[in-house]
């Protein structure tokens, strides 16, 4: 599998790249990433500001502001994730001996001899190492290593060694902290604003700290950051601010085997803290008073090693390496921290800018594998939805509907974010962006809601803000229904589906399509659960809810008949993606790949050539397949056969190979859901999808769009595609199920899962077998469901095996 990182010592623990490619660097700060589910930080090289090489970037989870810009002569607002000041910034050069001082130092300096970049997965490390070397062959080896604390989520470190070959004198270090930032990070975005912060205030405070604080505009919230700058040997810094950061100099002596360093411990707090307080302050207190970089490392590392026991992924080879990384990339942006925050799964990480860090349905990539594992983590982000109820109940009624509509794209305050215009960067012409009728994403929410009690047992959440969640999605779409009396079913027009290629008929004035097939058959599953969930309720609270959402008898008819009757459409032998798509024209797939190579983005490229992707049944992405994704095979055939209709296994296998030839991938969710798909139908591309999925952010497949940011959903969804795509694992209140698929890339995997109040059952996948260790302590008995249904009872301290 082509990445281009290399695999040091062989562990499969290392990520890392041996030389400075200039054209790759964004890509590396990506991927180098650190973070703890508060914040993150790019692994941008410390010596170097934002430019056209290198975009420094830390971004704190949920930490929004709304701009207005002019965009093609329209006023637009927009809500970004803040690029908060770099914290990381530190110049160097050296002082020889009786002579003048030579260049600042940097990877891109002409001196550079060595380079190389490692990020340790398993300590949650990244170290780069530099080795400069002059006309008269005097060596300088810089070595910085980096954490951002995974114990305590308010801190960062950077620590930095310096070795002197060949000479002797002074190296003179400059620490800085750096407010002149902006959101820069994505060439399409650079006619928007993008100055979020303002009113810098620095200080200086005794024991080497600097301190600088400044706010966003809307909604107003002040950043501080303090960095406490320690060097050996030790000397006085000469401290210099300006108006948005602050500079500590010094003058370290070195000699070859007197190495000096400097570390810059950072604290960063915010005015959204609890307990409340001046942030400035205690930014600066908390970096006086933080342990060395010893201690800190020491009780970070701590921190991962639990992390790693819990969220234990074990797969064998390159696989099994990237596999680490895309769980590594998971935990830094949603940790255990995350569930005492108010943020939801941002679709880029805490990784870079695209996407303007919104929030979008990728959380449905990314719960499952959290409920099994981090269960609080997954509580939280679900909270984080239950607070924005309100905001998806006033959109609801600005459209003229009853229930929670949530929104395509948000951030902050649970409005829908989406831009109104896009940019085709192929023709330079700005377009209207419909992305937003992707009124799908409520059905994700709900499908969340009930997954996640399912598998965890969280009675107090799903009849509590779960229900209420639930029965607002089932009410939307109960009103978002509409009686074709024609047709004898109900219709939900004027939408988009996942595939954001078709946001409109051919000439048609009005946006949307109608019946999206994914859209309605999700809709009549969230109403079907919603009446199932109003069933077990405990009386009192049903009648709470049905008075607080004005439920009666009538209206709860009205659900069942809507989850009976939504139309579904089919053409020739095979799910319609949406009502028309098999009438709109063939593209000519293989002229298209000839011509151009690269068609995933076949939208920006028929508009460039003045067409339009909505004549053709040419798809972004997994539509109708996403079915197949969400749903076990007979809780398909059960859901369709509540709507009226067959859905046998051939009609599956066209539908699947229907859309396998008309999907571009233009979304890593594609290739992903393809994979999964074609997995559980034992087809023989299915490694084909799961490799490319694997491969989404390592080797950049849809090109260049990493270095903004990785792919969240992809990342989590390949984890979650090991864990219950191939195994078909499902917890639930009867048990655990498992019904593996045999995948040859794959024949051997083991992890670790918390289900039906266990924590730690350890599970093994073998070629034809299946072991299972629950651990011992109080949970109770434990059962496991295998094909056929056979039933088995395992006791704690139990490990058994199986044949499959
Ligand atoms: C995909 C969406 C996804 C979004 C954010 C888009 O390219 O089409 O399905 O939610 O990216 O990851």
């Amino acid at each position: 599998m082509g990445s281009g990182a290399v695999n040091a010592g062989r562990s499969g623990w290392t990520w890392g790249y041996d030389a400075y490619e200039p054209e790759r660097e964004r890509l590396v700060e990506a991927l180098c990433t650190l973070g703890n589910g508060r914040f993150a930080t790019r692994g941008s090289a410390p010596e170097c500001a934002a430019g056209p090489v290198h975009y420094p970037g830390t971004y704190l989870a949920g930490c929004y502001d709304r701009r207005t810009s002019l965009v093609d002569g329209r006023t637009v607002e927009n809500e970004d994730l803040v690029n908060l000041p770099n914290w990381t910034l530190l110049r160097y050069r050296r002082l020889p001996e009786g002579e003048a001082a030579g260049p600042w130092l940097s990877p891109d300096s002409g001196e550079l001899r060595h380079y190389a970049v490692r990020l340790d997965l398993r300590h949650g490390t990244l170290h780069r190492d530099l080795l400069f070397q002059d006309a008269r062959g005097r060596g300088l080896r810089v070595g910085h290593t980096r954490i951002v604390h995974m114990g305590d989520p308010g801190l960062a470190v950077q620590r930095t060694t310096f070795h002197a070959y060949g000479w002797s004198g002074e190296i003179e270090v400059e620490s800085l902290l750096d407010g002149d930032v902006a959101n820069t990070g994505v060439e399409r975005y650079h006619h928007l604003e993008s100055r979020h912060l303002s009113g810098h205030r620095t200080v200086f405070a005794p024991g080497g700290v600097a301190g600088l604080s400044c706010r966003t505009d809307d909604p107003g919230r002040v950043v501080a950051l303090a960095v406490r700058t320690d060097t050996s040997p030790e000397r006085p810094a000469r401290t210099t601010s300006t108006s948005t950061g602050t500079a500590q100099a010094y003058r370290l002596p070195i000699a070859r085997g007197r190495p000096a360093w400097c570390a810059k411990t950072l604290a960063l707090r915010t005015s959204s803290d609890r307990p409340p307080g001046d942030p400035l302050a205690a930014a600066v207190e908390a970096a006086a008073r933080a342990a060395d970089f010893p201690a800190l490392r020491a009780a970070h590392e701590a921190a991962w090693r639990r992390l790693w026991e819990e969220g234990e992924l074990h797969v064998p080879g390159e696989a099994g390496r990237i596999l680490r990384l895309h769980l590594f990339h998971l935990l830094q942006t949603l940790s255990p921290h995350t569930a005492d925050l108010d943020v939801g799964v941002p679709a880029r990480g805490l990784h870079g800018e695209a996407y303007r860090g919104h929030v979008f349905w990728d959380e449905l990539f990314v719960l499952p594998y959290l409920g099994l594992h981090f269960p609080e983590v997954a509580r939280g982000l679900l909270m984080y939805r239950h607070r924005r109820l309100p905001a998806a109940r006033a959109t609801a009624r600005r459209a003229g509907l009853r229930g929670a509509m949530y929104p395509w794209q948000s951030g902050g305050s649970g409005n829908e974010e989406t831009q109104e215009l896009h940019l085709n960067p192929r023709s330079g012409r700005w377009l209207p962006d419909r992305s937003r009728l992707q009124r799908h994403v409520g059905s994700a929410v709900a499908y969340n809601v009930w997954k996640y009690a399912r598998a965890t047992g969280d009675r107090g959440f799903l009849h509590g803000g779960g229900a209420e969640i639930l029965l607002e999605v089932a009410r939307f779409w109960a009103a978002a229904a509409v009686l074709d009396p024609a047709l004898g079913r109900y219709r939900i027009r004027g939408v988009v589906g996942p595939d954001e290629y078709h946001d409109a008929y051919p000439g048609a004035e009005v946006p949307g399509v109608d019946d999206n097939a994914y859209t309605n058959v999700t809709a009549a599953w969230v109403l079907a659960r919603g009446l199932e969930l109003l069933g077990e309720l405990p009386p009192a609270r049903r009648e709470e809810l049905c008075g607080l959402l004005a439920l009666d008898d009538e209206g709860l008819a009205r659900w069942d008949d809507v989850s009976r009757r939504l139309h579904v459409p089919f053409h020739r032998g095979v799910i319609s993606q949406f009502e028309g798509f098999g009438e709109l024209a063939e593209l000519d797939w293989e002229a298209y790949r000839a011509r151009y190579g690269d068609i995933r983005r076949l939208d920006r490229i028929l508009e460039a050539e003045g067409d339009t992707v909505n004549r053709y049944q040419a798809s972004k992405q997994a539509d109708a397949l996403m079915l197949g994704y969400l749903f076990r095979p007979d809780e398909l055939v059960g859901l369709f056969a509540r709507l009226g209709h067959r859905l046998d296994d051939e009609t599956w296998r066209s539908t699947v190979d229907y859309y396998l030839r008309r999907t571009s991938h233009g979304s890593t969710l594609s290739s992903l859901v393809h994979g999964w798909v074609l997995a559980r139908l034992k087809g023989a591309e299915a490694w084909r999808y799961c490799e490319e999925a694997l491969l989404s952010d390592v080797a950049d497949v849809q090109g260049g769009t990493t270095g903004e940011g990785v792919h969240l959903g992809a990342m989590a969804g390949t984890i979650d595609l090991v864990e219950r795509g191939i195994t078909g694992l499902e917890a639930g209140p009867e048990g655990l199920r498992v019904d593996p698929v045999a995948l040859r890339e794959l024949p051997r995997f083991a992890f670790t899962l918390s289900c039906g109040g266990h924590r730690g059952v350890r599970l093994r996948i073998l070629p034809a077998r299946l072991g299972i260790r629950v651990p011992a302590g109080p949970g109770g008995p434990f059962s496991l469901v295998l094909p056929g249904g056979r039933r088995f009872t395992l006791l704690p301290g139990e490990e058994r095996w199986f044949g499959l």
